[in-house]
Parts: C-alpha cells; sequence; structure tokens
C-alpha cells in the first residue's frame, strides 16, 4: 500500500486527492454541488450532494491516479466546519437540509441566550462566542422544526454529526459514528479545555446529548469503508475541520505561526500551543489539533466572505465570466477612486461579530466600473485578514509571526496577495502546495497508517513558492485601512 487518499468535503465543492508517500499530489477530482438560500440569510445544503459528490470524486481520483484500491492504505477526511446534518440512525437518511455554517436563521436565539448573559459561560467552557455561525442553536433549530424529531432524539433514533460525522456515518455504512476533537470544538457544546461534550451547555441549547458522536484524535481509527464503495474496506485514519487540517498542511507546529486560508471565507490561525489562550479582541479560542490525547490549541479569525465576494462578483452582479478575470481588472482600476466594499453579505465576523449587519460599497462615483468593483473586492480581503492580524499578534504579543502563510484558492491571486502584503505591511509566504488542506488531512492518515513522516521531516517539506514583501509606504497603508475602517463602522451603523 503506497497512496492515502484525501477527501475535503467543502462549503461550494466536494475534492478528492489522491497523494503518494512523500506527500506530493497524483491525482485529484472536483464538483461543485447546488447552494440553496431558502430565505433571506438561510444557508443550506442537501446532505445526498454532500455524500454524492465525496464518493465520486474519491473514486474518480483513485481512478485518475491509475491504482487499485488495494493501492491506498488510509483515508484522511476533512471538511466544512459547523455545518449540521441530522439523520435517521436506522437508514442513515438526514431528516432536513444540512444547515450550513453561514446560515444565519439563529441570530435571534443567540442575541436571546447573550441578553441572558450566558456568553461568558459559552466562551469560557468552549472558546467560541454567542453567533449562528456554530452548530449548538442549529441542531436545535431543526430538533424544534422538523415534526417529532426532538422525541425522536430523546428516543436515540436520531445522530447529530457535522459533515466529517455525516461522511464516516455513511463510509462506514453506520458503523461508527464519530467526529475529531477539531470538529466539536466548533459546535459550542464541547469544553476544549476538559476534552468532553458539556452537560450544560447541552441543556443550555437544548440538544440532548444521545444524539452527540464520539470524539476522538484527529489521527485515529475512524473505521473502514464498506467494501462496496471502493472494491475494498479501506481504513479512515485521520479527521479535521478544513481550517485545521490547513494549518498542519502548512505545517503551522510551532506557537506563534500564523496561516490564512482563502475559501470560501478566510479563516487565519494562529498556533499558541498547548496553552488556550482567550481572546482580548473577540477571536475565537479553539483547537488546532489533538494527536495522541494531547491538545494543541489556536486562535482563529474568522471572515465569512473571501472567495465568496468573487463569485457574488461572477454569479451575482454578473461583472465577470471567471474568477481569474478580477486581477486583470483590478490592475486596470483607477486607484484614485478609493472604492470600498464591504462584503458582509452573511453578517460580519471576527472580530466585529455582527450577524445582522449587511454589505455596502462606498465611494461611487459615475466613473466607478466594473474594474473598480472587482479591486474594492480584492482588497476588502486584504483589509478584514489585517483586521485579524492586528487582533492576534495583540492577543499573543511579542513572538507571534512576523510572516503570514497563506493558501486556499485566492492565494493564487498576485494582486491579491501583493495587495495583502502592502496592507499588513508585513511579508506574505505562498508555499509551493497551495492546496495545504487536503495535504493536512492526508498526512494525518498517512502517519497514522505509517506510510508518511512525524511532524517534523512533513514541516521540512514545507516548500516556498513566493514571497510578497509589503511595498507600500507608511502613510499610504494607514490612509488606506482609515477609510477601511470608517467604512466598516458606517456599515454596521447602517
Ligand atoms: O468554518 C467554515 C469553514 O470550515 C468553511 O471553509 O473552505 O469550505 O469555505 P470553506
Amino acid at each position: 500500500m503506497t497512496h492515502i487518499l484525501a477527501i475535503d468535503q467543502g462549503t461550494t465543492s466536494s475534492r478528492a486527492v489522491v497523494f503518494d508517500a512523500s506527500l506530493a499530489p497524483v491525482a485529484q477530482a472536483q464538483q461543485e454541488f447546488p447552494q440553496s438560500y431558502p430565505a433571506p440569510g438561510r444557508v443550506e445544503h442537501d446532505p445526498e450532494d454532500l455524500w454524492a459528490t465525496s464518493a465520486a470524486t474519491a473514486r474518480a481520483a483513485i481512478e485518475r491516479a491509475g491504482l487499485a484500491p488495494g493501492a491506498i492504505a488510509a483515508i484522511g477526511l476533512t471538511n466544512q466546519r459547523e455545518t449540521v446534518v441530522i439523520w435517521d440512525r436506522g437508514t442513515g437518511r438526514a431528516i432536513h437540509p444540512a444547515v450550513v455554517w453561514q446560515d444565519r436563521r439563529t441570530a435571534a436565539a443567540c442575541a436571546h441566550l447573550r441578553t441572558e448573559g450566558h456568553e461568558g459561560l459559552v466562551s469560557a467552557r468552549t472558546g467560541l462566542l454567542l453567533d449562528p455561525y456554530f452548530s449548538a442553536g442549529k441542531i436545535a433549530w431543526i430538533l424544534d422544526h422538523v415534526e417529532g424529531a426532538r422525541a425522536r432524539a430523546e428516543r436515540g433514533e436520531l445522530a447529530f454529526g457535522t459533515v466529517d460525522s455525516f461522511l464516516i456515518w455513511r463510509l462506514t455504512g453506520g458503523r461508527v459514528h464519530a467526529t475529531d476533537a477539531t470538529n466539536a470544538a466548533r459546535t459550542s457544546l464541547y469544553d476544549i479545555h476538559r476534552g468532553e461534550w458539556d452537560a450544560e451547555l447541552c441543556a443550555l441549547f437544548r440538544v440532548p446529548m444521545g444524539i452527540l458522536p464520539q470524539v476522538r484524535d484527529c489521527a485515529a481509527d475512524f473505521g473502514r469503508t464498506r467494501a462496496d464503495l471502493f472494491g475494498r474496506e479501506i481504513p479512515i485514519l485521520g479527521v479535521a475541520g478544513d481550517q485545521q487540517a490547513a494549518a498542519i498542511g502548512q505545517a503551522c507546529f510551532t506557537p506563534g505561526m500564523i496561516k490564512a486560508t482563502y475559501g470560501t471565507g478566510c479563516f487565519a490561525l494562529l498556533n499558541t500551543g498547548e496553552r488556550a489562550v482567550a481572546s482580548n479582541a473577540r477571536l475565537l479560542t479553539t483547537i488546532a489539533w489533538r494527536l495522541d490525547g494531547r491538545v494543541s490549541y489556536a486562535l482563529e479569525g474568522s471572515i465569512f466572505i473571501a472567495g465568496a465576494v468573487v463569485q457574488w462578483l461572477r454569479d451575482g452582479v454578473q461583472i465577470i465570466r471567471s474568477a481569474g478575470e478580477t486581477q486583470g481588472l483590478a490592475e486596470a482600476a483607477d486607484p484614485e477612486q478609493g472604492v470600498v466594499m464591504v462584503p458582509a453579505f452573511t453578517g460580519l465576523g471576527a472580530p466585529h461579530w455582527r450577524p445582522e449587519c449587511r454589505g455596502a460599497i462606498f465611494g461611487l462615483t459615475r466613473a466607478t466600473g466594473p474594474a473598480e468593483l472587482a479591486r474594492a473586492a480584492l482588497e476588502s480581503v486584504g483589509h478584514q485578514t489585517r483586521d485579524l492580524w492586528q487582533a492576534m499578534r495583540a492577543d499573543w504579543g511579542a513572538g507571534a509571526a512576523t510572516v503570514l502563510r497563506v493558501d486556499g484558492g485566492m492565494a493564487a491571486s498576485d494582486w491579491t496577495m501583493q495587495y495583502l502584503a502592502d496592507i499588513l505591511g508585513a511579508p506574505v509566504d505562498r508555499p509551493r502546495v497551495t492546496e495545504t488542506t487536503v495535504r493536512g488531512a492526508a498526512w494525518l492518515a498517512g502517519m497514522r497508517a505509517g506510510l508518511c513522516p512525524g511532524m517534523e521531516e512533513f514541516a521540512q517539506g514545507w516548500a516556498l513558492d513566493r514571497r510578497f514583501a509589503p511595498a507600500m509606504t507608511p502613510e499610504e497603508r494607514a490612509a488606506r485601512h482609515d477609510r477601511w475602517t470608517r467604512a466598516v463602522a458606517a456599515a454596521m451603523a447602517f
């Protein structure tokens, strides 16, 4: 057995990549699936789409690699986090569409818990805040809105999972109901310090504990796939939420290191080692990974809209036909116009946490065209990252990285990465392999299978593609970021 299969079930697509033992990608497959927006602020996925595209891309990647199923030593799984699936333990069928992490339907319920003074408890135990982003409220919403669901959950007939758990259930033919510590840490029900589901929080959010999965290490035995799926049973040996998998894939193993991943949203993680650091700047404290029972923690800054702003340019206002066009438009834009876009389409995440806030564009003139809008969209990614970067460095103090490691789809845009370096006033490092999420998942499984190297050797394999050095003057940087800050304040006040 010579290869690892990594599956990345993301927000807009599922991907599978086959890696060799040196963690070089050999073959891949990817499929998008439909997004459903049943009402303003609501975002759902069909769990059957999540499963079908994961299984299909996994099979296609193995086939494209020209490998017999016997060559795959293990599967690593990584996933969009927080998204909730509740299914029938008997049939394996979901009882409601998946309620996606971006979904804001529980905003009022979260606000209510906050006014009742519960945020301190939630934050102290889970490292999270009371925001509709996290799973607990979504679980309760489904149990309250699907007829008979709450009673069935109490009787033990239903199972809850983030997408990893649902896929593990399907992959193993219902033999395993488990998740890993990083995914558990995003539910608002898991005590990240004691490492267990918290009965008091489950009572607060009205989630019956019998529906929760068992929590395992990130590199652990998550069961074997049904034999008919790939022609033989393959062990699932690695699981991590996608942002944590990306931090692993970026080899951010030393406390102080920071990575930012640009997918649908942008998620920056700062490794804080064995210490769970509480944030003074409304960042999240979360589990980076748990290996051999030992937890490494992280501070996380979560931005809900990054790559999605380019999707909006393409599918919403339709001023581009493909994402690749934004770079050319941004280069052609008149920099003097100073259009500022605050892409708060699904509210603002860190460090503001304003679920009710919506997007805004400032500084429009009659000369503003697609180029200026594209430029403002890309710039918004840089400014949002800078807000996180500053918050992280304030929380962590001396010893925080002075370089940002980037990955994900948008990291391919030289223009965006240069603007990011300019606005941070710090170098931005893009690795040769920007597919760090799947690589992290593959490493977890490959290491557990005994096929891939340990942490140190893996970290040495991280290779730089390009460093973007800041070139903007401090005056311009300050003026630009000041305009951004004022635009965000105005959007929040609207
Ligand atoms: O917390 C949400 C995050 O896990 C989603 O990531 O890459 O699917 O946008 P992505």
